[in-house]
């Protein structure tokens, strides 16, 4: 059996952002640790028991944030022990604007990637295109309608494997210690506009309806979403109303030297591929 000592430790492997990036880390002869709970890798947050497995022959992480912060720095100090020289922090925009007791797992994760003393890149996407295709917003746009408290701020989406193609390029290339890169797409428009397009892609009708932050709690509140993840996602539309990120990030251009994919490219290419039929 041969024993890597060069390995890439992927965790969130099964997820939008892990799924591709174990692809094209593989695509371009890396070899890789896809590791969650579900993964080739078994990798728990939660099952201390799992991390060193995960971490046999690992020098570089890609981390994703655990939801309990106490776990980020042990796990960091564990894999630098364990000969890891380089992490990876998939974090999100607007994480230092938004109230500390909201999402202190991930920053507790950039925390302890600063403070670990090997070689460290902090990534800080904006909301993902993919979400209208694989996540959240998916089932409310096949039903032909999309509610949520924004307004008309707004967001460059950003595509999952432009994120994907970025952390690759981070994790096996030079020149990206103690930088952090706002990832998203190269312009920002309202989630009414964002419908529309997709609409558009997709030949049907759907249409978007501005909430209330009160209005939008009661519905998740209805869905069965816990009261702490509800106000946590109505922190993030906060934060997103104030215009924070609204801007355009240049990670995408300052790392691979090209435009960011276009949020009009992703709705075509995902309905080509039945996403909202
Ligand atoms: N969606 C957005 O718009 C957005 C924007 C900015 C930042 N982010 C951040 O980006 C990251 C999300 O990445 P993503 O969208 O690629 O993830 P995702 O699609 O939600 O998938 C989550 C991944 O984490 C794994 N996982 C879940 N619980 C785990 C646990 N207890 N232990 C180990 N692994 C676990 C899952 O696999 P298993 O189920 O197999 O364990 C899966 O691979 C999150 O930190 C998110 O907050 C998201």
């Amino acid at each position: 059996m041969t024993t890597h000592t060069d390995e890439i430790l992927v965790l969130g492997a099964t997820g939008k952002v892990g799924r591709r990036l174990v692809r094209t880390l593989r695509a371009a002869g890396r070899p890789v640790r896809a590791a969650s709970r579900s993964g080739a890798v078994r990798f728990d947050w939660t099952d201390r028991r799992t991390w060193s497995a995960a971490l046999e022959g690992a020098s570089a992480v890609h981390l994703l944030a655990p939801e309990d912060p106490a776990l980020a720095a042990l796990f960091v100090k564990q894999a630098t022990e364990a000969g890891v020289s380089r992490f990876v922090a998939l974090s999100a925009r607007g994480i230092d604007q938004v109230p500390p007791r909201f999402f202190p797992g991930m920053a507790a994760a950039e925390e302890a990637v600063r403070d670990s003393g090997a070689r460290w890149t902090i990534l800080r996407p904006n909301n993902f295109s993919q979400n209208f295709d694989e996540d959240v917003w998916h089932a409310p746009l096949r039903s032909g309608h999309l509610a949520l408290p924004i307004g008309a701020v707004p967001e460059p989406f950003v595509d999952v494997q432009d994120i994907a193609d970025v952390a690759a390029a981070v994790l096996t290339s030079d020149g990206h210690h103690g930088r952090v890169y706002e990832l998203s797409g190269p312009r920002a428009l309202t989630f009414e506009a964002a419908v529309a397009t997709i609409a558009e892609a997709a030949g049907r009708p759907i249409r978007y309806t501005e909430l209330t932050p009160e209005e939008y709690k009661a519905d998740l509140l209805a869905a069965g979403v816990p009261e702490e993840t509800a106000d946590e996602l109505n922190a993030m539309f906060a934060t997103m109303r104030a215009g924070h990120f609204a801007e355009p990030g240049t990670g995408v251009r300052e790392v691979l030297g090209r435009a960011p994919v276009d949020f009009a490219t992703y709705a075509a290419r995902a309905a080509a591929a039945g996403a909202w039929d």
